[in-house]
């Protein structure tokens, strides 16, 4: 997702922003902009594609006296990764970064335009500059003014804004996205989104809390407020290697992947789940005329996430559902019927199978729907219509937050799908929108949880075999826990809907049978209560993760969830992803860089 940074010193400006835009990289990013302020002069550049686009377009420009900048790395969410929508964004006498989404930003927009602004960018960022221009001049006052933006701004946001009224300050904001500032021995000052951005330049920081604001100048240092007080510097020195800051503290990136899940909900959901129904900008009213079916296609994780979404689209949207696997489908001479919407899943949106099963689609005159997780990809490029999930780069390669923020998307969709169609009333609408506004909370994984994964994990380390069993959305839950297993322990594990056990694999069961049973309290409890007990009459080692203690279970993880089967779903896929990184990191392996696997999968 997005990055920002912010510099006053005397060091070559240009080179601290680019620098610690580098360190940012990782998060991901589409285009990248800077603007430095020195001598009241604001100048700007900014790039579509990689920071090297960047550096070729500044190259001639060399800021090496006293001076301030700000530099961002955008994602896109509003508006096409462009030039013109890339940050900073500029209004008459000031430069605005931000990170976030401005929920109201319509509204705001509205009314400045009501009022003769001009707006350039499609971006919801480009109201702050307006906003705070608009204050300045009915206001006279910097500050004063920049108090009253933030005031009015809704949603998550993370700001610093440059103005030549004031030019010797940067003002910053932050409010659900994450926002650090600090400064050096010379009391040099920076600001980056994370702290990989500040390793080796700021000694000590101040990471602030949701609903700071200030500013910050050579002469004055930093000024930071809350609730229009001022509030004392909670510094802390600054300490790290960049790769151990890229991974914010955790021992690999999946684990903080695991652990990010809560936050990048937030991200997928925002501006989408509003209080009464589903929008989705990026889809146009007439999307779903003529459309009676739905294929869902797609590999691995996307697979088993397109798999889940398919009892929601059926039961909530009340639409034909069926789901292939990418490399599978372009061999199989499939029906292609131009009335079906072909919906391809991807985290990476380069996987060669999925990508081609959707060209077949498109040339048979299929619509095509893209979920994925990085805009501009080869999937997202072809598909006529894409809604990204906004997971931010996963490094791991065991996909865990892309898997969370795909299901989340599809369960919107699906729920979309059901507005139109109208098989679903208001109040049932809204009910589901509670209950996907509560699942970042159901996905945070608190001490208590990890640390029993890690107790329990040290008894799974053998036997022959594992079989993770579910029903309903849980199975495909269940495909999803022994592939994240088989991925990085090397064990083998296999997923597998709880009442066919008996069909067959039953015929394993003895104590050296790992069983993971999923229990949901909302979906066939009994059920799958009595499969698993058929397991352990046959001694198969059972270990339960459910909200209802289950007596035969040799070992048991309580959930806390029951309000909803989905909140029960997210919780227990949290479950599922750490007992596989658990497993893997007693067994010594490389838990990010698993043996013969590749993040992107570019050849079929
Ligand atoms: C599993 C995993 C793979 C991918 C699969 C599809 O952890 O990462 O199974 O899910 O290769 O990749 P994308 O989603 O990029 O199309």
């Amino acid at each position: 997702m997005c990055g920002i940074v912010g510099y006053i010193g005397d060091e070559d400006i240009k080179e601290v922003l680019v620098d610690g835009l580098r360190e940012l990289e990782y998060r991901g990013y589409d285009s990248a902009g800077i603007a430095v302020l020195q001598d009241n002069e604001i100048q700007s550049f900014k790039a579509v594609g990689k920071l090297k686009n960047l550096e070729e377009k500044t190259k001639n420009f060399n800021p090496h006296a006293f001076g301030m900048g700000i530099g961002h790395t955008r994602w896109a969410t509003h508006g096409k990764p462009t030039e013109i929508n890339a940050h900073p964004h500029l209004g008459e006498f000031s430069y605005v970064v931000h990170n976030g989404i401005i929920e109201n930003y319509q509204e705001l927009k509205k009314e400045l335009q009501a009022e003769g602004v001009r707006f350039l960018s499609q971006t919801d960022t480009e109201v702050i500059v307006h906003l705070f221009e608009k204050s300045y001049k009915a206001l006279n006052d910097p500050m004063q003014a920049f108090e009253a933006t933030v005031n009015k701004l809704e949603g998550a946001y993370a700001v610093l804004l440059m103005t030549k009224v004031d030019p010797d300050r940067i003002y910053f904001a932050k409010n659900g996205s994450p926002m650090i500032v600090g400064n050096n021995d010379k009391n040099d000052i920076f600001f980056g989104s994370s702290d990989a951005a500040l390793i080796g330049k700021a000694t000590e920081v101040i990471y602030l809390d949701d609903g700071d604001y200030g500013y910050t100048s050579a002469k004055e240092g930093i000024t930071l407020l809350h609730n229009g007080k001022e509030k004392t510097l909670n510094k802390k020195a600054l300490l790290g290697d960049k790769i151990s800051a890229q991974k914010g503290g955790f021992r690999f990136f999946m684990e903080k992947e695991i652990y990010e899940q809560s936050e990048v909900l937030v991200d997928t959901v925002m501006g989408r789940a509003l209080d009464t129904k589903i929008q989705f900008e990026e889809l146009d009213p007439n999307f779903f005329d003529g459309i009676d079916g739905i294929t869902i296609c797609a590999c691995g994780t996307s697979y088993n996430s397109g798999l889940a979404c398919a009892y929601l689209f059926e039961r909530q949207a009340k639409i034909r559902t069926n789901v292939e696997i990418a490399s599978e489908f372009r061999y199989k001479e499939p029906l292609l019927d131009p009335k079906t919407l072909f919906v391809v899943i991807s985290q990476s949106g380069e996987t060669a199978d999925t990508l081609e099963a959707l060209k077949m689609a498109r040339d048979a005159g299929l619509k095509t729907l893209a979920i994925c997780n990085v805009d501009n990809s080869s999937i997202v490029r072809i598909s006529d219509y894409t809604l990204l999930t906004r997971a931010g780069i996963e490094k791991g390669v065991a996909s865990t937050k892309a898997f969370a923020t795909q299901v989340m998307v599809m369960w919107m969709l699906s729920l979309y799908i059901a507005q139109h169609k109208k098989t679903m009333s208001e109040e049932e609408i809204s009910a589901e929108i509670q209950a996907i506004r509560h699942i970042p909370q159901a996905v945070k994984v608190n001490d208590k949880l990890h640390e029993k994964v890690k107790r329990l994990s040290k008894r799974y380390l053998h036997g022959h075999g594992f079989f993770f069993i579910g029903r309903d959305l849980f199975y495909p839950l269940a495909l999803e826990g022994a592939l994240k297993l088989k991925e990085i322990s090397y064990l083998h594990a296999e997923g597998y809907p709880a009442g066919e056990m008996k069909h067959g694999p039953i015929a394993l069961a003895d104590s050296e049978l790992f069983t993971i049973a999923l229990m949901p309290k909302n979906i066939h409890y009994d059920k799958v209560k009595s499969n698993v007990e058929e397991l352990s009459a046959r001694d198969a080692t059972i270990l339960a993760i459910s909200p209802e203690r289950f007596e035969l279970a040799d070992d048991y993880v309580h959930t806390y969830c029951s309000d909803h089967a989905m909140s029960e779903f997210f919780e227990m896929m949290v479950v599922t992803q750490l007992l596989a990184l658990e497993i893997s990191v007693r067994l010594g392996n490389d838990v990010d860089m698993p043996r013969n696997l590749a993040k992107s999968v570019t050849v079929e």
